[in-house]
């Protein structure tokens, strides 16, 4: 039996997991980390590896992490949330844990256990957004996950949407990152906030906790609160508009909504699909493509990453 781990690193914890050919998880485990701090991430992630491949006869680690990676899967060239720059992640990992290790963007990794174990398992082309902090993407083409001729494709984040916009971490400005991912969410809802009106309940949540969290907007959207709903909205409506011009490129058969803000559901699908059909170049006549909640939600990552190290593995 073929087994591999999967990691995820995300900014303020590393999922890990056993995982079969299956995508079934057999083990698992969760630490808090630090996003400044490369060592600390390497450190955790070697002891979680460690511990989690005991009693497991392990193939090849699949590491997911949130950057730009290179064609070789080794190096993260850049975070943009994370303070890796020129990361030769790969190489530091093989040498403390003797494994095969596979590098991978851990959108990529999460669009990709989607397309095999989740939503997306009936389609040959889809596209992945995960709106959690960033906004990640991955590109199934053809059954294929599309990587790019560096190895940095798929950076679906960081599509500029508003000329000389907001700026990003990525250092340019206007990308889709800034008007859709969940930090975003709290930008929107603490302007409503100030402006009062249908924020009135945003403002009071934040005067009383001292600051809006992304769990606060999430249970006012639960409630059906104005504010908290709007926001939502004007979330959703960018990332609809990007998923059109995403749709004259790749021409998905299907859209997969991934991450924590995605846990709105069809509060969130709703708006996107009503922006994308406004703004969908030959609408009426185009294919529509569907649009669907993630289904492995948190385990995404660490499935997708442990696959994909998986394979590869079985083809050297
Ligand atoms: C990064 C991506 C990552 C995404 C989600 C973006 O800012 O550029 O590499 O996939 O955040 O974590
Ligand atoms: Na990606
Ligand atoms: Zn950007």
């Amino acid at each position: 039996i073929m087994r591999a781990i999967g990691i995820d690193i995300g900014g303020t914890k590393i999922a890990g997991a056993v995982v079969d050919e299956f995508g079934t998880i057999l083990a698992h485990d969760r630490r808090p980390t630090s996003a400044s701090e490369p060592q600390v991430i390497e450190d955790t992630v070697v002891d979680m590896v460690q511990d989690l491949a005991v009693g497991h006869d392990i193939t090849a680690v699949g590491v997911a992490a949130a950057g730009f990676i290179d064609a070789s899967q080794s190096i993260v060239y850049y975070a943009p949330n994370i303070s890796w720059r020129n990361e030769p992640f790969r190489e530091k990992l093989e040498k403390r844990l003797g494994l095969h290790i596979v590098v991978e963007n851990d959108a990529n990794a999460a669009g990709w256990a989607e397309f095999r174990f989740g939503a997306g398992r009936l389609v040959s082309d889809m596209v992945t957004l995960t709106i959690g902090t960033g906004v990640g993407g991955a590109i199934v083409s053809q059954d294929r996950l599309f990587r790019g001729g560096f190895g940095a494709g798929a950076e679906l984040g960081h599509l500029r949407v508003v000329p000389n916009g907001l700026p990003c971490g990525c250092g340019a400005h206007g990308c889709i990152e800034q008007y859709g991912s969940g930090r975003a969410l709290l930008r929107l809802a603490n302007e409503l906030a100030d402006a009062g009106g249908i924020g009135q309940a945003l403002a009071s949540v934040r005067s009383r906790k001292g600051v809006l969290t992304g769990q606060d907007v999430s249970e006012l959207v639960q409630i059906g609160d104005p504010g908290a709903l709007s926001a939502l909205r004007t979330l959703g409506t960018s990332l609809g508009q990007a998923c059109a011009s995403l749709a004259a490129v790749l021409d998905p058969q299907l859209f997969v909504i991934g991450g924590g803000v995605a846990q709105s559901g069809e509060l969130l699908l709703d708006p996107i699909r009503q922006a994308f059909l406004e703004v969908l170049p030959a609408r009426g006549y185009h294919p529509e493509p569907a649009f669907a909640i993630a289904e492995l939600v948190n385990d995404a990552g660490v499935v997708g990453a442990a696959d994909l190290a998986r394979r590869y593995a079985e083809s050297i």
